[in-house]
């Protein structure tokens, strides 16, 4: 088969998806509907990989795979001589009695695709560790600001310096948020006009509001890491006026005292000598998650080290001077 009629084939799939639902569905009303992104989004989403011509995705997410198979669409019509589309869905055999990967099965699409039953707070650091470089990512998965925060932070050393990390749900307060992070600290920026047409996406407590459900973001090339200091807030408090607050700079912060990790470094040496302290307590808590990795509990002693820390720490107009 070659390129045109697979992807023929993964059309006709996505079409009786879209039209008539999947062959089956959580015990829940409207579930699918609820659930799935909606074909319209999908297209989208194939056209914009499509055009940055991807060879490997990570997807977090499968539920009812509809951007599943608009992913596995992209891939077959870039025609990369290796597709990888890796996705991670814990829950895919529990909840959804494997529906999305049946579907992707029939598209044909299990040549390219394979699915990571673990949430995705594990795989991802799992995936790093064996070197692998995506060019894009699509996040759907648990919507917890935290998991959410944890799936960037590892998305960001597995997608490729320039490449796109793609939002479900971008309007929802907790994806937002945590996405906000990584825009005004890390240099991600929105890929203006990836997902034209706004669509009623829910924001809190069941209510909808018309938004932009899907948002791309592209990752700065090269990659950086900021000194800690040049820390910029990213919640966003309801009202205009907390919201200029957070936007407005520390008083007393000036870009222009940047300095460089190096130099900072050198000044927490000599004016901090108990940042060594703080390395060891840091080593050793390591080696602690190690134990209880081999299925050792360890003991939750965490805040007392931060306690011991603190009574040591000098004050802080002395710590900050590698401003
Ligand atoms: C909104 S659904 C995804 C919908 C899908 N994109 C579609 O078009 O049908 C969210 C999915 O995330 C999965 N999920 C929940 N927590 C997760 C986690 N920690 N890691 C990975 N996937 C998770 C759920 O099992 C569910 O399949």
């Amino acid at each position: 088969m070659n390129s045109d009629e697979r992807r023929a084939r993964i059309g006709e799939v996505r079409r009786r998806l879209a039209q008539s639902g999947p062959p089956r569905t959580r015990d829940r009303a409207a579930d699918f509907e609820t659930v799935t992104v909606p074909e319209g989004e999908c297209d989208q989403l194939r056209d914009l990989l499509i055009a940055e011509g991807v060879q490997t995705v990570v997807e977090v997410g499968l539920a009812y795979a509809s951007s599943a198979l608009a992913i596995g669409e992209a891939l077959v019509a870039v025609n990369a001589p290796r597709p990888r589309h890796i996705i991670i869905d814990p829950f895919q055999e529990r909840d959804w009695s494997n529906v999305g990967w049946d579907l992707l099965r029939s598209a044909g699409l299990d040549s390219i695709a394979s699915l990571v039953a673990a949430p995705s707070s594990i795989a991802l650091p799992q995936l790093l560790t064996e070197g692998l470089v995506a060019d894009a990512a699509f996040v759907d998965g648990s919507h917890r600001f935290h998991e959410v925060f944890v799936d960037l932070y590892f998305l960001r050393k597995i997608v490729r310096p320039g490449g796109l990390i793609v939002m479900d749900d971008a309007g929802a307060p907790s994806v937002l948020t945590a996405v906000r992070y990584y825009e005004r600290n890390l240099g991600w920026t929105v890929v203006p006009g990836a997902f034209p047409g706004d669509t009623l996406t829910a924001v809190a407590d069941g209510r909808t509001a018309p938004a932009t459900r899907c948002q791309a973001m592209r990752l700065p090339d090269p990659p950086f890491e900021p000194p800690f200091e040049e820390f910029h807030a990213f919640w966003r408090k309801s009202s205009a006026a907390a919201d200029d607050d957070v936007r407005a700079p520390r008083r007393g912060y000036s870009p222009s005292r940047r300095i460089s990790e190096n130099s900072c470094r050198a000044s927490l040496q000599t004016s901090w000598p108990l940042s060594r302290v703080w390395t060891r307590q840091v080593g050793s808590l390591a080696s602690r998650s190690r134990t209880a990795v081999k299925g050792v509990p360890s003991h939750p002693d965490r805040y007392t080290s931060s306690r011991v820390l603190a009574s040591r720490r000098p004050a802080a107009s002395s710590r900050i001077r590698c401003r």
